[in-house]
């Protein structure tokens, strides 16, 4: 059957990239495509103890419904870490738990954003969101992507032009450049979304995995409005599998984030919220953190070391302080065709995966000569031999 999808969705497809995940479901192709939590990082055996825990002492509760705001406990612990963060001190409606950030971010766009409403974008940006987004038949625009974070000028002259309902940012060790928006730019960006009248989406899964260099204030932290919404997850720090986020914002963004939360999964598992908590409960989160920064700095710098040892001397790469990625650049007249043979010939004859920046333009069109890799998911021995690969390989396409 031909089915006639709605216009809602029928846009919405990832073709620049369907080739390479055809090609990167081979248990034989190294990948440094993912976004997930280096597998040694998982805290596998204390979730097991707290699972055994949860099944003797509340099964009851773990198996029954809830209610639509999150599990209380777990409510009150996210309250707590943003507050003992400096990030917010939020009142108890302020904070829902969410299924991710991504239903985080999500809802979001799902509450504020009519139909042709313009919402702008770190260009290049996180496929998830942007896909949500995109949902929601907003008009998203880009602002282009620095290395110490959006353009302010151009955010001014988009913010100018009217019609922003909502300013999408993350930023700490952004997904997929792993850059960094400094504190002159948050300030700038959240006084410029405030005189025109945009609220902020400041989506922030990376900020607990930094590895070097200073801490840098939430942008939420100048909110005195409710003109920000900040989403959090713990998909990063504890496990993506269970899917628990959360979301911070002004109590009546919250009012309305419940009602389509209830629409869409009526609450977030149970199980997985008891899990959450008991763990912050039970173990130290900041010892924890500590054990995960030490896992991705020793990748990151190993992964950056192959890199410089390896790759076409054209090639730019962006050095991140921590997070999950690195973003390289092909040299400048590399256009995106010749970036996606990169990719396709990376994993089709050679067995490495990586994300060609297609994915993560504001459209599947624009033009980019970059990709993603990410340094958590692969082992010690796979980052050596993958970028040792991916570097031969530049260097037959693009020079020494
Ligand atoms: C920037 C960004 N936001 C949100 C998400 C979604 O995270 P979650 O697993 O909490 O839904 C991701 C996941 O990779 C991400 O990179």
């Amino acid at each position: 059957m031909e089915f006639q999808f709605s216009e809602k969705v029928s846009h919405l497809q990832a073709s620049a990239i369907r080739e390479i995940l055809k090609y990167s479901a081979d248990p034989a192709v190294i990948s440094l495509a993912a976004g997930s939590p280096a597998p040694e990082a998982l805290p596998t055996k204390q979730l097991e103890e707290i699972s055994k825990e949860i099944l003797a002492e509340e099964p009851s509760i773990a198996f029954q419904y809830g209610v639509t705001e999150g599990y209380t406990p777990l409510r009150d612990e996210v309250k707590k870490i943003l507050a003992d963060k400096g990030v917010y001190n939020p009142e108890y409606d302020e904070v829902i738990i969410t299924s991710g950030a991504q239903q985080a971010n999500e809802l979001s766009a799902k509450v504020l954003c009519n139909e042709g409403d313009v919402l702008l974008a770190e260009s290049p940006s996180f496929i998830g969101s942007l896909n949500a987004f995109k949902s929601y038949h907003v008009d998203l625009k880009g602002v282009t992507l620095e290395s110490d974070g959006i353009n302010i000028e151009e955010l001014e002259a988009r913010l100018k032009e009217g019609g922003v309902k909502l300013v999408y940012l993350i930023p700490n060790f952004q997904n997929p450049t792993g850059n960094t928006m400094s504190w002159e730019k948050r300030v700038k960006a959240f006084e410029l979304c405030k005189k025109y009248g945009a609220v902020i989406l400041e989506d922030n899964p990376y900020g607990d995995l930094r590895f070097a260099g200073e801490d840098i204030k939430c942008i939420k932290t100048l909110d005195t409005e409710g003109s920000v919404i900040y989403s959090g997850t713990f998909s990063k720090i504890l496990a993506p599998g269970i899917r628990v986020g959360y979301v911070c914002a002004h109590k009546d963004i919250i009012q309305k984030i419940v009602v389509c939360k209830q629409v869409a999964d009526v609450h977030s598992t149970m199980w997985s919220q008891m899990l959450a908590y008991r763990f912050l409960n039970k173990y130290d989160l900041a010892e924890h953190l500590v054990s995960l920064r030490k896992v991705y700095k020793h990748k990151t710098e190993l992964m950056l070391g192959e890199i410089a040892k390896n790759f076409s001397s054209k090639i730019e790469y962006t050095k991140p302080q921590g997070g999950l990625f690195i973003w390289c650049t092909l040299p400048e007249g590399v256009t995106t065709q010749q970036m996606l043979d990169f990719c396709t010939k990376a994993v089709k004859e050679y067995k490495v995966a990586i994300v060609p920046g297609t994915a993560f333009e504001i459209h599947e069109d624009d033009p980019t000569r970059s990709f993603r890799l990410n340094f958590s998911t692969p082992t010690d021995e796979n980052i050596v031999k993958g970028i040792g690969i991916l570097g031969k390989l530049s260097k037959e396409m693009f020079g020494e």
